[in-house]
């Protein structure tokens, strides 16, 4: 069986992508995860037992890690997700985004460099390395713009942002430099279950479920283009198989809606689900904090690429997958738990205590 080496296998996307490649059965998985305060084991606890999936503990920015994981496993492929992605985090501390998402990239392009070197002929052909990277690269929009194709500028505006763009400069560089067989997709806002409670959905769910205040930035009309995590997984498995090599694919939902919008239908959700809770009616919990500085207006993917050429489509409407990611979040009570340990009750502090 073919193994690919999926970076960041423990965050959110790469565990939900492990999950799908081992459910499917083609390729085994090496996850390497540094383990940082978003990965998470328990998202992984069902491949327990699994030989084909092998975990090891590393960041990319370890270049002798990630030497000796490529040598001794031999993947046909490697998918990077590893990455620090929360804009907001960015603001507090930039630093450990450019560590991560500059130097990590680099490294690992350059280890994956020197390996590919070494195989022989019929395997380097076939070998690919995808990035994983998202649509904040190319900026703002405003109201009537058109959404961000494959050829809009970059334009990034958070440290977040600027690090993505430069890890996809390096690894557009490192094909047109030396022919190595890159794939970049560039996506929209996911969402799903075991997402970080520190992005927008998953935030507001926990806090609407315990009663707590829904802090919407500013007046709550920035609009974001909201991607299923699962569609967004299938189009990264379609663009590893069938992309065309130095291409970069646009992965988008679809769906554009205000922040506003979506905090109303998480409550409206929560009070179908929930008709005995106290605190209905949810959407009465929305409180308008302070702006995050910045802060883009309007994010939308044009994926009409993707769709003519690898004929994917996003399968998830925001009404089926908003209401599949707030059961997860209510039926799995020992993952949230899990995570509210002391890391994140200090970030919720530092980032909203002011603010609210
Ligand atoms: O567009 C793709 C990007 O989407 C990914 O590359 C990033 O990793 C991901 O974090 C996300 O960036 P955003 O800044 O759009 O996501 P976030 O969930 O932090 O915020 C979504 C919107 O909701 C944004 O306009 C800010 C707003 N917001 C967010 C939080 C956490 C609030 O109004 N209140 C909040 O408490």
């Amino acid at each position: 069986m073919k193994k690919v080496l999926v970076t960041g296998g423990a965050g959110f996307i790469g565990s939900s992508f492990v999950l799908m490649l081992r459910k499917n059965r083609k390729y085994g998985v090496v996850n390497l995860d540094c383990l940082n305060y978003a990965s998470n084991l328990m998202n992984l606890e069902s491949l327990e037992g699994d030989p084909h999936y092998h975990f090891i503990k590393g960041g990319i920015e370890d270049a002798a890690v990630v030497r000796s994981v490529l040598e001794r496993h031999r993947p046909a492929g490697v998918v990077n997700f590893a990455a620090e992605t929360h804009v907001d985090r960015s603001i507090d501390s930039p630093d450990g985004f450019i560590r991560t998402n500059v130097m990590g990239t680099f490294q690992l392009l350059e280890e994956t460099r020197l390996y590919l070197e070494k195989l022989p002929a019929a395997e380097r052909d076939e070998f690919r390395f995808l990035h994983v990277s998202t649509d904040e690269v190319y900026g703002t929009l405003g109201p009537g713009d058109p959404a961000f194709t494959e050829k809009t500028r970059f334009a990034p505006n958070s440290p977040y942002a600027a690090s993505k763009a430069a890890s996809d400069h390096l690894v557009r560089a490192y094909h047109h430099t030396y022919g190595f067989p890159v794939l970049t997709t560039n996506c929209s806002n996911n969402y799903g279950p075991m997402q970080f409670p520190e992005k927008l959905i998953p935030l507001m769910v926990l806090n609407a479920m315990e009663g707590k205040a829904l802090p919407v930035y500013g007046d709550g009309s920035n609009i974001r283009d909201w991607l299923y995590v699962e569609d967004h997984c299938e189009a990264i498995e379609l663009v590893l198989e069938k992309g065309r090599v130095g291409e970069t694919y646009n992965i988008g939902g679809r769906c554009e809606r205000a922040n506003l919008d979506i905090v109303t239908a998480i409550c409206n959700c929560l009070d179908e689900i929930l008709p005995g809770s106290p605190f209905r009616p949810h959407r009465s919990l929305i409180e308008f904090v302070k702006d995050r500085p910045g802060h883009d207006w309007r994010y939308a993917i044009d994926c009409s690429k993707i769709e003519a050429e690898l004929g994917w489509r996003p399968r998830e409407t925001l009404e089926t997958g908003l209401l599949k990611t707030v059961k997860w979040y209510l039926n799995n009570r020992k993952w949230v738990e899990s995570i509210k340990s002391g890391e994140y009750k200090q970030w919720i502090e530092r980032q909203y205590g002011a603010r609210v």
